[in-house]
């Protein structure tokens, strides 16, 4: 068996020991593991994309499998995958992975980039580190977005938006969940994602499925949305400009 087949066979005996007759909690289970293998794809093909080494394309496929490694125990202990009323997945994520030991064959160095990268990959910005460290980070970041536009449905709400966050829209800019305070606010997060892209592989990937042109249609048509798609087609263009 290859390095990564055992780690491969160590994640599925982690996630059937959450295996459960509880219909909600079962449905949440194999939803968060169907998106752990395909942002694992999707991270080989980001690694690809950017030109990485065989060995960090590894590391890139073991952090997209492991980056939500939490969510198991969130979703069993507190029937919700929302942090704020149950634990911040990305850190606890990193400590499941020290306390298991699934990772001890790898070097010192790789192991604090993978903790660093599952830790980070659900905070609202990557805080300085080292450059293996970011770039990794970076990564996990695009390909769980690209995989969150693609099986999310629209955020159902009207549109009740925060001013606060109108106004930063209209510049651009990554909102703070802080600042959400109705569900129409969390349609007006999902779009200031694309402010929070970092390679252009990701963001054209985004656009060319149509990712972009189903969060702009789901806003009204007034001054400020008109603003606001203005400013995020303009930013767009410029970064895609090459
Ligand atoms: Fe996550």
């Amino acid at each position: 068996m290859t390095e990564l087949q055992s780690i491969y066979q160590w994640l599925e005996n982690y996630i059937h020991t959450y295996y459960t007759d509880d219909k909600f909690i079962m449905e949440r289970i194999l939803l968060k593991e169907v998106h752990s293998k395909r942002v694992a794809e999707t991270m080989v093909q980001l690694a690809g994309q950017e030109k990485l080494t065989e060995r960090q394309q590894f590391l890139a496929e073991v952090i997209g499998m492991f980056h939500d490694i939490a969510r198991f125990r969130q979703v069993t202990e507190y029937r919700t995958f929302v942090d704020a009323e149950s634990f911040d997945h990305g850190t606890v994520g990193a400590e499941i992975l020290a306390e298991t030991g699934v990772l001890r064959k790898l070097s010192t160095a790789e192991q604090d980039t993978v903790a660093f990268a599952v830790t980070i990959h659900n905070k609202m910005l990557v805080p300085p580190a080292s450059p293996e460290n970011e770039l990794f980070a970076k990564l996990i970041r695009d390909a769980d977005k690209l995989d969150i536009f693609r099986i999310l449905p629209p955020i159902q709400a009207d549109h009740n938006y925060a001013p606060k966050l109108i106004e930063q829209l209209k510049i651009g800019g990554v909102l703070s969940y802080t600042d959400v305070k109705s569900v129409a606010d969390k349609r007006l997060i999902r779009l200031s994602w694309f402010y929070d892209i970092n390679f252009d592989w990701t963001l054209k990937l985004l656009v060319d499925e149509g990712h972009l042109d189903r969060q702009l249609a789901a806003l009204p048509d007034n001054q400020d949305t008109r603003v606001i798609k203005a400013t995020v087609k303009k930013y767009i263009a410029q970064r895609l400009k090459n």
